[in-house]
């Protein structure tokens, strides 16, 4: 199989959870490439999530994808573009989805433009939830055969940014693959989600908030697998192709949560059950026979409760990077109860 090998790779969404620690697994890993991250920090990005990166192995523009002169521009000096920028938080995108439409959908038009133009190799980052659910006694697990059938206004943009990408490989012949990974956790993941939201409530003194029944089931994977799988799709994958992603991590909320509060030394019932997600898919779940088989990618965070411990102790250690986040994500929250989030 011919390795791809870029030297020059634009990261979109660089500033964001999954997209910042792409880019230290980068910057720690493949001291060939010089990455170029294009994030609109908006509220999700942050600039100190790239903090102790050299100005040789990384520059940053801060900028939004969908401007076309900045995003052409930037693409006629480089080989391959890794598309993580996007709104991506399912309980904002029922209050409010334009914003979803216009980067998740819009944003990904841009890019792919100018990738056709400059002959640029693109990775577009998606997720699982454009499968839409499995029901919890179903033994099946998505693949990448399984039809789109998302629920959400955010699952739906994603879906419709994978939608464009395989026309644009195939009417334009860009060179494109496309990966849908399962839930992601770890450090710099904005307080908005599941399990840091829980652990930052935790460590406020506010009781931590499960949706519904808590039944519901995540396949948990960890943010730096994710890195790795991307990596070895973009530089081995076929073209045209798309990868799914996970690491056999299947467990319920009310698990993950059980699982925080021990961690954190609480007592496992100190927490509220509140009002469920309108549309909350039941489970989700991957099998990621292809990436494994094809390209022989193994994840090497296997011990999930590890893998917490130490996303604990990150924002135990880092609380400058979210306490001043805290106030107005607990705002948005309360606003979702007395909406009802309609
Ligand atoms: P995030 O919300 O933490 O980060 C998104 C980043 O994109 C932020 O830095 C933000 O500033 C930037 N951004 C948003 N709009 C922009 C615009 N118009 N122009 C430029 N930059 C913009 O998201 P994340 O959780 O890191 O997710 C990254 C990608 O991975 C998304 O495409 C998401 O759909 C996908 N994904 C996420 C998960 C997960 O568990 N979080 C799982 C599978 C796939
Ligand atoms: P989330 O992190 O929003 O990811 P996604 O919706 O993309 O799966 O939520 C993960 C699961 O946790 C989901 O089933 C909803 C649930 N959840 C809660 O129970 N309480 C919360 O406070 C949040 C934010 C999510």
């Amino acid at each position: 199989m011919r390795e791809f090998l870029p030297k020059n790779i634009v990261v979109t969404g660089g500033a964001g959870f999954i997209g910042s620690n792409f880019v230290h697994w980068m910057v720690d890993n493949q001291p060939d490439v010089h990455v170029t991250v294009l994030d609109a920090l908006t509220y999700a990005g942050n600039r100190e999530s790239l903090a102790g990166i050299s100005d040789d192995r990384m520059s940053f523009v801060r900028g939004d994808i969908c401007d076309v002169d900045l995003v052409d521009r930037l693409f006629s000096d480089v080989d391959a573009v890794v598309h993580f920028a996007a709104e991506s938080h399912n309980d904002n995108s029922i209050a409010d989805p334009e914003p979803f439409l216009r980067t998740n959908v819009r944003g990904t038009f841009v890019l792919l433009e100018a990738a056709r133009k400059h002959g640029v190799r693109f990775h577009h980052i998606s997720t699982d939830e454009v499968y839409g659910d499995l029901a919890l006694d179903d033994p099946s697990r998505f693949t990448e055969e399984t039809p789109y059938r998302p629920s959400s206004p955010y699952s739906s943009t994603k879906a419709s940014s994978d939608l464009l990408v395989r026309a644009w490989h195939r009417t334009y012949g860009v060179e494109a693959t496309i990966s849908n990974c399962s839930n992601n956790y770890g450090p710099r993941q904005h307080i908005e989600k599941f399990i840091p939201r829980q652990i930052t409530n935790i460590l406020c003194g506010i009781r931590p908030k499960l949706y519904g029944d808590g039944l519901n089931v995540r396949d948990w994977i960890h943010t730096e697998d994710h890195s790795s799988a991307v990596w070895a799709i973009l530089t081995r994958g076929r073209i045209g192709e798309t990868y799914l992603i996970g690491a056999d991590g299947e467990r319920s909320n009310v698990d993950v949560l059980h699982a925080i509060l021990k961690g954190m030394g609480r007592s496992t019932d100190d927490f509220d059950w509140v009002r469920d997600r309108p549309g909350h898919d039941r489970r989700y779940a991957i099998d990621a026979s292809k990436l494994r088989a094809e390209l022989g990618w193994e994840p090497v965070h296997t011990d999930f409760t590890k893998g917490l411990a130490s996303t604990i102790e990150w924002y135990k250690e880092n609380g400058g990077w979210w306490r001043g986040s805290k106030d107005a994500t607990e705002a948005k929250y309360a606003k979702q109860e007395q909406r009802g989030n309609q």
